[in-house]
């Protein structure tokens, strides 16, 4: 998934470690308003927007650069730092010009920072060290649940039912895409077969049948949905249907057989 992360960041560069830490996850660009040229949009899936929070909403730099973007139905995350302990409405500017220019926003996400103006500086500053560890995992993780939502075949399982099997396992399409697997679904209409995903899957999941092209997820039952074959795919043609039953799935096959184990031990 093509990402691009626009952050303004002048104050200390608060917001800054944030977007570095969601760009380290999602393999994102980053890049300053003034280096974003309109025409650079449309060739991303994904837009990150964030700044510190400058008198009560998001930097004029970020505003007046989505003033201008062609945003309409494009995907978009949001993130900010700020001083006060709580958000508020400090989103509601950016949130607001998102939806009137019919952006989708999958979420959004903010934490404090250090802050050395007006009233603090007589204590030295406030929010010292901050965003600190616990933060940027924070950013991190928000970063993978906007990676999940934002996944082409994110709710594909929910809208079409299996109508039939290839290669043994059940193979859902909306006429575009052809995706096998309940646990581990694969577009084979896009896969490249470049064999990224079963060079980085530690349970031996995908294997290359003899009438496919493709590498499939035979072995999905295995998956314990550590991600890696989904981030390595360069086409996002691998999602992992993160439900609780497939949690619960794995939780049983390991205390109840080896299957998980020897599957790990046979790479
Ligand atoms: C000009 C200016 C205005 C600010 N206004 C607010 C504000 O309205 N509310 C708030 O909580 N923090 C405010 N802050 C604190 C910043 O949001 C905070 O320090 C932020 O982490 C800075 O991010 P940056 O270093 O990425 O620019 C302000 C800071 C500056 C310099």
């Amino acid at each position: 998934m093509k990402t691009l992360i626009i952050v303004s960041s002048t104050y200390l560069g608060n917001t800054m470690k944030v977007a570095k830490a969601m760009a380290h996850e999602l393999k994102a660009t980053i890049k300053s308003p003034k280096e974003v040229a309109l025409s650079d949009i449309p060739s991303y899936d994904l837009i990150g927007l964030g700044s510190g929070i400058n008198f009560a909403s998001h930097d004029k730099e970020i505003i007046t650069l989505v003033e201008e973007l062609s945003i309409a139905n494009k995907k978009i995350f949001i993130f900010s730092t700020r001083c006060r302990p709580i958000l508020g409405s400090y989103h509601k500017k950016l949130k607001s010009l998102i939806a009137q220019k019919e952006g989708i926003l999958l979420g959004e996400f903010s934490c404090v920072g250090f802050d050395r103006t007006g009233p603090w500086v007589g204590m030295n500053g406030y929010n010292k060290n901050r965003p600190n560890s616990k933060d940027l995992f924070k950013s991190m993780l928000f970063a993978m649940q906007i990676r999940k939502k934002a996944h082409p075949l994110s709710g594909f399982k929910k809208t079409y039912s299996s109508a039939s099997t290839y290669e043994g396992l059940p193979l859902r399409s909306d006429g575009v895409k052809n995706v096998v697997g309940n646990i581990v679904l694969l577009n084979t209409s896009i896969c490249i077969a470049c064999g990224r995903c079963t060079k980085s899957c530690p349970m031996s999941v995908f294997t290359i049948k003899h009438n496919a092209n493709t590498p499939l997820p035979v072995g999905e039952a295995n998956c314990i949905m550590c991600g890696k074959c989904e981030k390595e795919c360069p086409t996002d043609a691998i999602f992992i249907n993160e439900t609780f039953g497939n949690g619960l799935r794995i939780l049983f096959r390991e205390s109840s057989c080896d299957k998980l184990q020897k599957a790990y031990w046979r790479k």
